[in-house]
């Protein structure tokens, strides 16, 4: 299977921070944004992995990425968003990198405790369609909200005033070859994009959406609150895993 961060879009709700840089290039702790999806594509076991950016500051990414090498890598792929399409008007720029095989796709300002490597080769063996993976979350109005019945998606909604569960999806994605001709008919919605939303629910009404639940923290870095907490947690978990290396006899 092979990986996209999607790392492009405005950063609107970081400004001024995201005035003279990219949001996913801004620090969590000790490292920049970016490097967080990525060692989530790395740690499931992926190592084609394509870095979708746009904006100014494109090349930063270059310069601070190059091929990868910090992540064990051999090679890194990029490619440029042209506008402010959306997170799916983001993937339809994947469609050659991915080139027939299935992809599991991280939203570059996901970051998560755990991994999802179990998910990932879960997936290798579905035959077709898609699965994402959910998390319980006090603020479900935030993001896409799953609703589930009788053990299956229903349906998601994409930041519900009022929300028919406390799942939200989270931003890894894994898609069989068909998401693009999917991404091809999406509608921009009220705000303008092109939603993943609308490519996950046309899964569903398909019959082929499988869905997880993820271990450990989740966060999304895109607002002020979120982006401290990322950092925070990030930090807390560090100092932990210091220090239960430090106590092992
Ligand atoms: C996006 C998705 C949303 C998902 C969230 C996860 O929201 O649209 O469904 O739950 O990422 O971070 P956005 O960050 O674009 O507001």
């Amino acid at each position: 299977m092979k990986g996209v961060v999607l790392a492009g879009g405005t950063g609107s709700r970081l400004f001024p921070l995201t005035k003279i840089t990219n949001k996913h290039l801004l620090p969590i702790y000790d490292k920049p944004m970016i490097y967080y999806p990525i060692q989530t594509l790395v740690d499931a076991g992926i190592r084609e992995i394509l870095v979708v950016t746009g904006g100014r500051n494109s090349g930063d990414f270059l310069r601070l990425l190059a091929n990868g090498r910090e992540f064990g890598l051999k090679h890194l792929d990029y490619t440029y968003q042209e506008g402010e399409g959306g997170i799916a008007d983001a993937l339809a720029l994947a469609e050659h990198f991915a080139d027939g095989q299935k992809i599991c796709v991280v939203l570059g300002d996901n970051i998560i405790q755990g991994n999802v490597r179990e998910a990932v080769e879960e997936f290798k063996q579905q035959p077709t369609g898609a699965k994402i993976l959910l998390k319980e979350v006090p603020d479900a109005e935030r993001f896409g909200v799953a609703e589930i019945r009788d053990g299956r998606i229903a349906s998601i909604e994409e930041k519900p005033k009022h929300p028919k569960s406390n799942y939200a999806v989270i931003g890894i994605y894994m898609y069989d070859e068909t998401v693009f001709e999917k991404v091809r008919v999406l509608v921009p919605s009220g705000r303008g994009e092109l939603e993943i939303t609308d490519v996950n629910n046309a899964y569903i009404r398909e019959g082929s959406m499988s869905y997880g639940h993820l271990d450990g923290w989740w966060t999304d870095a895109g607002t002020f609150e979120s982006l401290l907490r990322a950092a925070n947690l990030v930090a807390e978990t560090r100092t932990k895993n210091s220090e239960a290396v430090l106590v092992k006899p």
